[in-house]
């Protein structure tokens, strides 16, 4: 099939992060420090990605701040020609870095919330003193008057704070809120017992969202991610394989989704090897499951082949075993009835405790 160009590109500059959550969705083997691309690779990859067709371009990591670069990056990304967003915990933001951020050309900031108070926020994050941080960054961030998305990554422990986190967004002058229900790749897959949300919490969510987009229409744009092992259709991960985004990997892999890794038979091709557009086009990774023909049954032959492009191929992979199944959550697969007694199972486990992500092996790189 001809693939479209990407239209998006998420660069994952650095593994390194000062917090430590528990569903960080970076892969379990992180990138050190020595194996991140350079300033210049990075620049050069930009030039590429806006001539393959790529408009936005998402900053993110780990934490992107943990790069001592990020300003020459956003110029870089900005004389490229493409809209940048930075996808940040806000913490090694300074004042003074952000007005260089603005001055660099930075376009937007996504800030996550791991929580609606400290008590909340620092243990999720398991950094002390993370959640005031934040609230001060925040304050920069409107005071500079970036566009600002907020970001929340719900999941059994805090899904009561929805309603808060929607007026946290109203307060902060956020244009959208990013409402996602935890995923489990990653360090999510090793805490599903601590992080399943139960049943009644994935419909109350769904019902505060309802309500959100009525009573903040014009005001605030809700996005939400669902609660998927409750679900019975799963999502259409990126948008369809290979069809309007990329990962880069901190070490220069080229990824269809930031997940991708942990299919074990597939190989990545490399930014330092190879021209970002070969890779898109013509690798054999972005080419596993674009379309449909790749699909089996019961994909095969349901309408909403197109819909949903038979879900998420890392999560059949996790489950089932097959990246090409059917994603379990839908309620044609074989593995659907199993998924959901498993996902009451986790949410049942009262007393999981927390397992958080630990930073890549080599020393981390200081914060200015
Ligand atoms: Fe989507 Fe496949 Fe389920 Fe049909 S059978 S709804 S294409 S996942
Ligand atoms: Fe990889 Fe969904 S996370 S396809």
């Amino acid at each position: 099939m001809t693939a479209p160009p990407p239209i998006a590109m998420l660069a994952e500059l650095t593994h390194r992060c000062p917090l430590s959550c528990p569903y960080c969705s970076n892969p379990v083997e992180l990138a050190r420090l020595d194996q991140e691309l350079d300033t210049e690779t990075w620049a050069r990859v930009f030039r590429e990605a806006a001539d393959l067709g790529v408009l936005q371009l998402h900053l993110s990591g780990g934490e992107p701040a943990s790069r001592r670069d990020l300003t020459h990056l956003v110029r870089a990304a900005r004389d490229a020609g493409l809209y940048t967003n930075l996808i940040t915990s806000g913490i090694g933001l300074s004042q003074q870095r952000l007005a260089e951020l603005d001055e660099a050309g930075l376009d937007h900031v996504q800030l996550s919330l791991q929580g609606t108070n400290p008590e909340m926020a620092d243990e999720i994050g398991g950094y002390k003193g993370g959640f005031k941080r934040k609230m001060q960054v925040a304050e920069w961030i409107g005071a500079i008057g970036f566009p600002l998305t907020l970001n929340v990554v719900l999941h059994r422990r805090n899904l009561h704070q929805l309603p808060r986190a929607l007026e946290m967004a109203v307060e902060m002058g956020a244009r959208r809120i990013e409402v996602a229900t935890v995923q489990f790749h990653g360090w999510a897959l090793q805490n599903r017992d601590a992080l399943m949300p139960t049943r009644e919490q994935a419909k109350e969510a769904m019902a505060t969202v309802a309500q959100a987009r009525k009573d903040l229409k014009g005001t605030l744009v809700v996005d939400f991610v669902p609660a998927d092992y409750h679900d019975d259709f799963p999502k259409r991960c990126m948008g369809g394989w290979g069809t309007s985004g990329l990962n880069v990997a901190p070490d220069g892999e080229v990824l269809p989704c930031h997940a991708a890794q942990s299919i074990p038979h597939m190989t990545f091709d490399n930014v330092r090897e190879k021209p970002l557009k070969d890779i898109w086009y013509k690798s054999s990774s972005f080419n596993a499951y674009r379309g449909t023909e790749w699909m089996q049954e019961p994909c095969q032959s349901c309408d909403r082949k197109t819909v949903d492009f038979g879900g998420c191929r890392c999560q059949a992979m996790a489950i089932v075993g097959d990246a090409s199944a059917t994603d379990p959550v839908c309620i044609k697969s074989p593995h659907h009835a199993a998924l959901q007694a498993q996902a009451d199972a986790h949410s049942a486990k009262v007393d999981a405790p927390l397992t958080y992500r630990v930073g890549p092996v080599k020393a981390r790189e200081p914060v200015t």
